[in-house]
């Protein structure tokens, strides 16, 4: 098979991550029509003659901070149950041309430079990628380890804010699937005002943050008052590590219990809770108990049981995400989103009920079609 002319850059701020690793073999598999694209909602039907550019057309490359090989990143997947058994074999030189073009990432422990010099060498990475590999356009996505949420007198800009005013300054279009701060921050407004590029966050709508923005709407439309909604998570892998720290955990849960917010018009009582264990792995399990009440004030409780393997749900949107923000960008769509809303707990404007978020989004794949 001969490849594409076009080629696009995918670029994954934590390249070595479960996620980005998830996402890098998956495109591989499909590629290679080794797999359904179950999960890849820009695989059907709607999106058909968008313009999207093929699986096959997708060039992936990144920072992380950690410098285990991809290939044996997808093994520990495959072990446990993530990636199907002989895929990391099946796609090995995918992955290898992968792991060549992952940078070191920053800033490390003991990182003396500056911020402007932590953002001079992350943009030098981006536009060296996408000239030595000949690509129309790379898009950063950030799927990096939860930072903290930053402290507001703090003198220097997270992590994933220098990354992202790489993506500006390298003129990359920028998604941030995290709840870090990436483009969020006073400082960058001038920045992203100017850069003109298409960007789209925050943090990916996966599993129960997914399952209360089609539940929210159902007890508003049928006028059931909801008392209290609370919510306990179980995870392990490197998610469940980073969300063992309370401020790490904090910025995760703003943006689940901000669905809820929006949708009811208050945010009712309850909290949500991650509990980091090991030994699940990627694998999550999400509880969650809605008290409300019925006619005459009777009492009822909907409870739910999300069981699900958090990256290989996460891979499939972050591939969608690269790709629309991708033709976005070709087509000439600048600024914020709101029609990718359809993807994040804390999206950059637009309707909270997944419902309206996906016709939003159909409405997208028609613009992207007749624009040129
Ligand atoms: N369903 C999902 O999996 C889901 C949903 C929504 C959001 N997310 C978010 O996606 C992110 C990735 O999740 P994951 O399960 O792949 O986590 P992970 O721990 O497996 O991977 C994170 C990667 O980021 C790297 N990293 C940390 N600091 C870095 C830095 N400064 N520069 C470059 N790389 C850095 C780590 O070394 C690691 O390889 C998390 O922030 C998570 O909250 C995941």
């Amino acid at each position: 098979m001969s490849a594409p002319a076009v080629r696009t850059g995918v670029w994954f701020i934590g390249a070595r991550g479960s996620v980005a690793t998830t996402a890098t073999a998956g495109c591989a598999a499909l590629a290679a029509g080794l797999h359904p694209a179950a999960g890849m909602v820009t695989e059907t039907a709607p999106f058909a003659g968008s313009g999207l550019p093929p699986v096959g057309s997708l060039v992936f490359g990144g920072h992380d901070t950690l410098d285990c090989p991809l290939p044996k990143r997808a093994e520990v997947l495959a072990a446990g149950g993530v990636l199907p058994h002989g895929l990391p074999s099946a796609v090995h030189s995918e992955l290898a041309a992968a792991d060549a073009e992952i940078r070191p990432g920053g800033p490390l422990s003991g990182d003396i430079r500056t911020d402007e010099e932590l953002v001079t060498a992350f943009a030098a990475d981006l536009t060296d990628f996408t000239r030595r590999n000949g690509l129309a356009r790379t898009v950063v996505v950030n799927v990096a380890s939860t930072e903290p949420a930053p402290d507001p007198g703090a003198r220097r800009l997270p992590a994933s804010s220098l990354y992202a005013a790489a993506a500006l300054r390298a003129g990359c279009p920028y998604v941030n699937f995290t709840p870090s701060t990436g483009l969020r921050t006073p400082v960058l407004q001038a920045a992203v005002a100017a850069s003109a590029l298409p960007h789209a966050g925050r943090d990916g709508k996966t599993g129960q943050t997914l399952l209360r923005s089609v539940l929210a709407p159902m007890f508003v439309q049928r006028a059931l008052p909801v008392r209290a909604w609370s919510g306990t998570n179980l995870l392990g892998g490197g998610d469940g590590a980073s969300l063992a720290d309370p401020a790490a955990a904090a910025a995760k849960n703003a943006g689940k219990e901000r669905v809820l917010a929006d949708t009811l018009g208050a945010a009712p009582e309850g909290e949500v809770h991650i509990d980091d264990v090991p030994a699940l792995g990627d694998w999550k399990t999400a509880w969650d108990h809605i008290a409300f009440d019925g006619f005459l004030g009777a009492r009822m409780v909907l409870q739910t049981t999300w069981q699900g393997c958090d990256s290989a749900l996460a891979a499939p949107l972050v591939l969608d995400l690269a790709r629309l923000l991708a033709r976005a960008h070709e087509v000439g769509l600048t600024g914020p989103r709101p029609e990718l809303g359809f993807y994040f707990k804390d999206p950059d404007g637009g309707p909270a009920a997944l419902s309206a978020q996906y016709l939003a989004l159909l409405s997208f794949a028609e613009r992207l079609r007749g624009e040129k």
